[in-house]
């Protein structure tokens, strides 16, 4: 990553920390809101709830309602009394929002462990990584030629236009759609690129089929785990995601997001939301929420509603919409399944042709497309508290991995990736959107105040396009709220704010 980004992501810092927090003003109509309603506590809905207490000041009454738990896809699981992410695990550096909520709530950053990658074909290691940087880059300069500095310099341009995000978002100003944000930070380039596969990108930059096939559709399948026809804009996302200044939460990435409620000053109500409509009385439009708890059904009456949570009807939310007009319903589209498999055991290392487990430097497999591979990717797994003199586990003793497989593992495959092992602890997820399955982006204002967080994953689907969705949809309901509307989709941001400034 080179210098520029380094001192852009200085300046945005400044700005972040220069702007503040908005003071919550009147409602041009009278009343500021004096409920609002946030429903999932995952990182979208936390962040929401953030966000929403930022602009719209102390006294406003922010309940969050969550039927599992905080953290949603971000969660953990114990093995031998230590803990390990079975969710969403990698954060960037360049995550700007993420950042700051980390550092906001007094969490640390997690120590990146080093540890060698190999491409795997199901027959052989393809390609591996040394621990010589500088060889790495000889050996894919010679393997792949040009491809490899055109991709770079791609995921870098994409990444720096994306950034602008930051300085719009600490300026105040909302999108009203996915597309129009999109829109504002790479013009209908990043549109097209929501529409378009990776691969037809790639090939029209110069990346030749055969880096698509080595590098890239193993990366997609352990990020995304599909392959190389995702959109171009996800697929960007992943590979930045690939780069090498990647964290973690120490503790545990879900503990932001019980860290952002607290700091919120939210009510967390441990509910299943089952309904919600929309009541007019009088002026004021409310909605309705109808919901269950341990103790049995409720019902609120909120000004404002944010729902984080996906809309598929497939992922059982158990949401349903009364009384739209026109009536609204589930969304288009399905997510796709990812089985993370977190095992306590020996590695099988001949099936990687390491008959000798010593001999084998690897710390995590990605793999290629190949239809007779059963899994995805297996990597040792470090976890979420790593102490001073932790060190990764040599693969001739027994360890902790991690293996993402789109169906989970029966047992002949788990014998088969390992030589023996002492516990196996299977979450199934309805992992991210499943590219390709719906027609478009979907809404982020279905009715007048009610906003819908989780259509950004179709763009993207990670822990900072959440927190990214979750301040445009703060900022939003509040210049909705106050009839703002010289601070929604406005076009030139770039050219305003530097007049502004
Ligand atoms: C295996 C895996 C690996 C991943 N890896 C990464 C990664 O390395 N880096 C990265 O950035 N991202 C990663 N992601 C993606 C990332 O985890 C998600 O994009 C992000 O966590 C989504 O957060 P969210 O709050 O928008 O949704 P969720 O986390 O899904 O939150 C929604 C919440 O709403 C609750 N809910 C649903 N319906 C109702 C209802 N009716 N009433 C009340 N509550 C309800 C749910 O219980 C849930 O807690 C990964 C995801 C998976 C599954
Ligand atoms: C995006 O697609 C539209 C419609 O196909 C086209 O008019 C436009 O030029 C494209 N934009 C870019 C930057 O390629
Ligand atoms: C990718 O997977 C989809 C199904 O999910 C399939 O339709 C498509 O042909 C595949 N593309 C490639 C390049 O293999
Ligand atoms: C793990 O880290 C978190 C956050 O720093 C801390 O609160 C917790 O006590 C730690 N747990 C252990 C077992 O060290
Ligand atoms: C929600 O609950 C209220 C009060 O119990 C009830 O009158 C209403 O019919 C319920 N609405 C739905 C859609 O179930
Ligand atoms: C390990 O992998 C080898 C090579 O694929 C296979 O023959 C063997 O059955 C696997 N399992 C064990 C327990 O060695």
């Amino acid at each position: 990553m080179g210098g520029f980004q380094l001192s852009l992501l200085a300046v945005v810092l400044s700005i972040l920390s220069a702007v503040g927090d908005q003071e919550a003003s009147p409602h041009v109509d009278g009343a500021p809101p004096s409920k609002i309603a946030v429903v999932g506590a995952g990182i979208g809905g936390s962040a929401t709830a953030h966000f929403l207490r930022q602009h719209f000041g102390p006294e406003v009454q922010v309940d969050v309602f969550e039927k599992g738990e905080v953290g949603g896809r971000l969660a953990t699981v114990t093995v031998n009394h230590n803990d390990y992410e079975s969710g969403g695990s990698i954060i960037h550096s360049l995550n700007l929002h993420m950042q700051e909520f980390v550092k906001q709530l007094g969490l640390k950053h997690r120590r990146n462990v080093a540890g060698k990658t190999a491409v795997f074909n199901g027959e052989e290691v393809i390609l591996e990584e040394t621990d010589w940087y500088l060889l790495d880059l000889f050996r894919l300069w010679w393997r792949y030629g040009i491809s490899f500095i055109r991709l770079q310099m791609w995921v870098e341009e994409i990444m720096e236009k994306f950034m602008r995000i930051y300085k719009y978002q600490a300026h105040g100003y909302a999108f009203s759609s996915v597309e129009e944000l999109l829109d504002s930070l790479g013009g209908s380039g990043f549109i097209n690129m929501t529409r378009r596969p990776l691969s037809d990108s790639l090939l029209e930059l110069g990346v030749s089929q055969r880096f698509i096939d080595e590098v890239i559709a193993p990366v997609m399948r352990v990020n995304y785990g599909q392959n190389v026809s995702i959109p171009a804009f996800v697929g960007a996302v992943s590979l930045a995601g690939a780069q090498n200044n990647l964290w973690a939460v120490e503790g545990g990435n879900k503990l932001v997001c019980s860290g952002l409620l607290r700091m919120a000053n939210a009510n967390l109500l441990k509910a299943r939301v089952n309904s919600i409509s929309p009541v007019q009385s009088g002026e004021a439009l409310q909605y309705q929420l109808n919901f269950t708890t341990a103790a049995g059904t409720g019902s609120e009456l909120y000004d404002i509603v944010v729902l984080a949570t996906p809309l598929q009807d497939s992922l059982g939310s158990g949401l349903e919409f009364h009384d739209f007009t026109p009536p609204f319903d589930h969304l288009p589209g399905s997510y796709h399944s990812t089985v993370a498999t977190i095992v306590h055991g020996y590695l099988n290392t001949s099936f990687f042709g390491f008959a000798d487990p010593r001999l084998f430097p690897f710390a995590s497999v990605l793999t290629t497309d190949t239809p007779a591979l059963f899994f995805n990717s297996v990597a040792s797994a470090c976890p979420v508290n790593i102490s001073a003199g932790f060190r990764r586990r040599q693969p001739q003793e027994a360890g902790v991995y991690k293996v993402f497989s789109a169906q989970p593992l029966d047992k002949s495959e788990l014998k088969t990736l390992f030589r023996s092992y002492y516990s196996v602890q299977v979450t199934e997820w309805q992992a991210y959107p499943h590219y390709g399955s719906s027609p478009g982006l979907p809404p982020v204002e279905l009715h007048p105040n009610l906003y819908y967080l989780n259509g950004i994953e179709w763009a993207g689907s990670a822990m900072e396009m959440s927190s990214v969705a979750a301040k445009n949809i703060a900022l939003l309901a509040y210049h909705r709220w106050n009839k703002q509307t010289d601070m929604v989709d406005q076009r030139d941001l770039m050219h305003r704010i530097k007049t502004e400034l």
